[in-house]
């Protein structure tokens, strides 16, 4: 058994990190009497003058209804260089964290974080540094797990967004557009679309055409309808298109909910206003659902490497968390199935997608 374990969180935050981090120390305390530190801003506090906290069921008291995490996170860290678009991980860096890990008499490791920096963790268990990960993102595109903490609080928020948005809608007659996170998948611009009644929802896995965008806002004025809710995704791209970025790096995804604004205006001449919603949908105290799955999910990790696993994470299935390779989780995204049954039931409610089919039905 081990004596010592460390937690850090990585990538981009979630509503629900914190849920995790104390359910870890409560159950690797208490159930096994080892002792948490918890690493802070990522992988990079066990670099050069590492940054670590001793973590105890006392100072993680009340954090389970807090947004972000008490440990801190970096988005793009040392571990991993992208070469030609293929993530590349140089030695160095993870030599001098194992090395710290040794001194810090940290024994194993649990990794909060989304596809990233479980890809960097697995390079800790391939070096025999035995590693959980816990799955993290609001996007909800890990594979291998149904859902991941974060993601029920961001469609909560995007949903109240377009309940605000459908009323100002509809007292002015405009077209509203609410842009929400979700990088390369449509996940919470459909489940928030279907939840807020957005009319046309625009997303990753279906390439729009404004032939079918304006087919739409003028079905709705011919039956009386004078307004009309758009929800897309950062990622979605018209056909032909490409992901909009913020940035000349191609980092940031965003812009498309304006890029759309502007073109039903030029096309409609009817008023059209954008809304971004961005990091509301990652700040604040998560959810039922999300405290209670990042609960579970910190229990469940601390249970695997008691119980000698490695290079696993934590996943929610058929509603139960078993283990699965992290391999299984960063090899490719989950995109969101176009002929799953979501798609399928916005598209009986009347919800278009803007596909270029749709423009000719
Ligand atoms: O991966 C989660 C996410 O919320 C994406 O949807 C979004 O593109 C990205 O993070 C933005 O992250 P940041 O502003 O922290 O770079």
């Amino acid at each position: 058994m081990y004596k010592q374990i460390g937690v850090l969180t990585g990538g981009g935050d979630a509503p629900g990190l914190n849920a995790v981090i104390r359910a870890v120390v409560r159950t690797a305390v208490n159930e096994y009497g080892m002792k948490v530190i918890g690493i802070e801003d990522s992988f990079e506090g066990i670099l050069g003058e590492t940054r670590t906290v001793q973590l105890t069921p006392k100072s993680v008291s009340g954090i389970l209804p807090k947004g972000g995490t008490i440990l801190g996170t970096r988005n793009r860290g040392s571990f991993v260089k992208i070469v030609d678009g293929v993530p590349v991980f140089p030695e160095m860096p993870i030599s001098e964290a194992l090395a710290n890990l040794d001194i810090l008499g940290i024994e194993a490791l649990i990794v909060l974080g989304g596809e990233g920096t479980l890809a960097i963790a697995e390079q800790f268990d391939k070096r025999g540094f035995p590693v959980i990960g816990v799955p993290k993102t609001i996007d909800n595109d890990l594979a291998a797990t149904e859902l991941t903490f974060g993601f029920m609080t961001a469609i909560d928020i995007a949903t109240e967004a377009l309940d605000r948005l459908h009323t100002t809608a509809a007292s002015h007659d405009r077209v509203m557009i609410l842009e929400v996170m979700g990088r390369h998948t449509g996940w919470i611009a459909l489940h928030a679309g279907l939840a807020g009644s957005a009319d046309i929802i625009l997303i990753p896995e279906i390439p729009f055409s404004f032939d079918s965008v304006i087919k739409k806002v003028k079905e709705r004025e011919a039956n009386g309808s004078r307004f009309t809710n758009i929800v897309v995704a950062e990622g979605a791209k018209e056909v032909g298109g490409g992901e909009m970025y913020l940035d000349a790096k191609h980092t940031r995804l965003g812009g498309v909910g304006d890029y759309v604004r502007r073109k039903i205006e030029e096309l409609t001449e009817k008023e059209t206003r954008c809304v971004v919603l961005g990091h509301l949908q990652r700040g604040g105290s998560p959810n039922a659902f999300d405290r209670m799955l990042g609960t579970s999910f910190g229990a469940c990790a601390v249970r695997a490497l008691a119980e000698g696993e490695s290079g696993k994470m934590v996943a929610f299935q058929a509603s139960t968390i078993v283990t699965v390779p992290i391999s299984e989780a960063v090899a490719n995204l989950k995109t969101v199935p176009i002929d799953g049954q979501l798609v399928r039931t916005a598209r009986d409610i009347g919800i278009s997608f803007a596909s270029p089919a749709e423009s000719d039905m």
